[in-house]
């Protein structure tokens, strides 16, 4: 059993309340629209594993595909409203549980509750006075075309009613600088998103060894997210050996690993719909061999430089520069690179090494909402954001090198290195939440007698 006794996830149904009633404050006259995740086929007639939409998540706690959500704080009596699948027992016996109206109303909060084939006849009450209709243009076709035809019946009646939207916004803008920080229950989440993604990665560091499959170190991983409470992997885990590691999205997972080779395992958590996403790189042996170590020290270094570059107030831009600086510098002076450090960043002549960005926000999305970018300014860091700070270097077998640029001698073909870890921006700094999963090389060899 994991070591931290787990605790089952519970959605936040009283913090739902107040992202409900905040955003509301927001919306003003306008009506706020969101839906449930689509479903997807696996194959014929069965399903992929339903995950419910964030934004949905995020406001309603709700886990059900099919349910739509209003919010229309003008509304005289219902400022809350869901549409979901009506409780039938001979359906529910072949597809699963349904909150259906009434818990709709009494668990979830809402104000109101309808079956989903009454949402064209009850929804324009809650559009008639609205001034705009907040919505996201998501994945699913069909929920984007039945708004837009109710928008464009709105319209019709404009001049005879005197009132309706006017124009549609997306709702993330309003939304998803809320989703971006997080609150104390949010972090309690994460934290334990965290805490089986560390068990499972110091699992993999007691497992891994020479002569077993990758599968066979994905599948130890796994099981302790289970065990967690965990929903599963917040991604596919990719458990990578050899030059594996320099596939970004590496999901096989299906070789066997060798002595002298590094294993690059990047795999978090989802636990309460939140995650973690920690990657570390170590020797599926005993040892780094010299290439390895020279390479990974290089990006642990650009990691370190980076980490540090998380400050509140700090531009977004900066810590992956100072990556970018660091390993650019390193490769230069192994003449892997060569030319002008401030050149080759400028035209990006190092991008065959590295070609993804330093980190992205983490939350409830593992790639979480939240914009980096207005015009042309870098948002600061703000306590309370979430944040992957994950620099690599990787040199395919086939490697090409950039314009001008030399030929990579053979001896560093085939290593590719990821170090990721997750970082809370907090009033004064920062703290690591995956920080108990050893990356020290000295932590990362000799690891079990063989
Ligand atoms: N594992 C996905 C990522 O690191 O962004
Ligand atoms: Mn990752
Ligand atoms: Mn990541």
């Amino acid at each position: 059993m994991p070591a931290v006794a787990p605790v089952p996830p519970q959605p936040l149904l009283e913090e739902c309340h107040q992202r409900r009633q905040q955003l509301m404050e927001k919306i003003g006259q306008g009506t706020a629209i969101f839906a449930s995740a689509p479903t997807a086929v696996m194959h014929n007639d069965v399903e992929y594993n339903f995950r419910q939409d964030s934004d949905f998540f995020y406001l309603t706690g709700l886990v059900e595909a099919g349910a739509i959500a209003v919010l229309a704080p003008h509304h005289e009596e219902h400022q809350f409203v869901l549409f979901v699948q009506p409780k039938d027992a001979e359906k529910e016996t072949w597809s699963g549980y349904r909150i259906g109206m009434e818990q709709a109303k009494d668990l979830y909060g809402a104000d109101e509750a309808y079956p989903l084939t009454e949402l064209d006849e009850k929804l324009p009450q809650y559009l008639q006075k609205a001034d705009r209709i907040y919505y996201h243009l998501g994945q699913d076709e069909k929920t984007n075309a039945t708004v837009l035809r109710h928008w464009r019946t709105q319209l019709r009646k404009y001049h005879k009613q005197g009132t309706g939207p006017l124009a549609i916004e997306d709702a993330k803008f309003l939304l998803h600088p809320f989703r971006c920080r997080k609150s104390e229950a949010e972090l309690t989440y994460l934290r334990r998103a965290m805490a089986a993604g560390i068990e499972a990665h110091l699992r993999a560091m007691d497992y891994a060894r020479p002569g077993l499959y990758e599968f066979q170190v994905q599948t130890e991983m796994e099981y302790i997210f289970r065990q967690h409470f965990g929903e599963g992997p917040a991604y596919p885990s990719i458990v990578a050996s050899g030059s594996n590691a320099c596939i970004l999205h590496y999901t096989e997972n299906n070789r066997q690993m060798q002595d002298g080779e590094l294993l690059l395992i990047d795999a978090g958590c989802s636990y309460g719909y939140y995650n973690s996403d920690i990657t570390r790189t170590f020797p599926v042996g005993q040892k780094f061999t010299t290439e390895q170590r020279i390479l990974y020290e290089l990006v642990l270094e650009a990691q370190t430089q980076a980490i540090a570059a998380v400050q509140p107030g700090k531009p977004w831009n900066e810590f992956h520069d100072v990556a970018v600086r660091v390993m650019v510098e390193g490769l230069l002076e192994l003449g892997l690179l060569q030319g002008d450090l401030d050149e080759i960043i400028k035209e990006e002549k190092y991008k065959p090494f590295y070609m993804h960005k330093t980190g992205h926000w983490l939350g409830l999305d593992v790639h979480d909402s939240g914009f980096y970018k207005v015009g042309e300014e870098w948002l600061p860091f703000q306590p309370g954001q979430v944040v992957t700070v994950e620099p690599g270097l990787y040199i395919r077998p086939d490697f090409k090198p950039a314009e001008d640029q030399p030929e990579v001698p053979e001896r560093w073909l085939g290593i590719g290195i990821r170090i990721e870890d997750d970082v809370l921006v907090t009033a004064t700094g920062h703290e690591v939440l995956s920080a108990a999963v050893p990356k020290a090389i000295a932590d990362l060899e000799n690891r079990h007698s063989l």
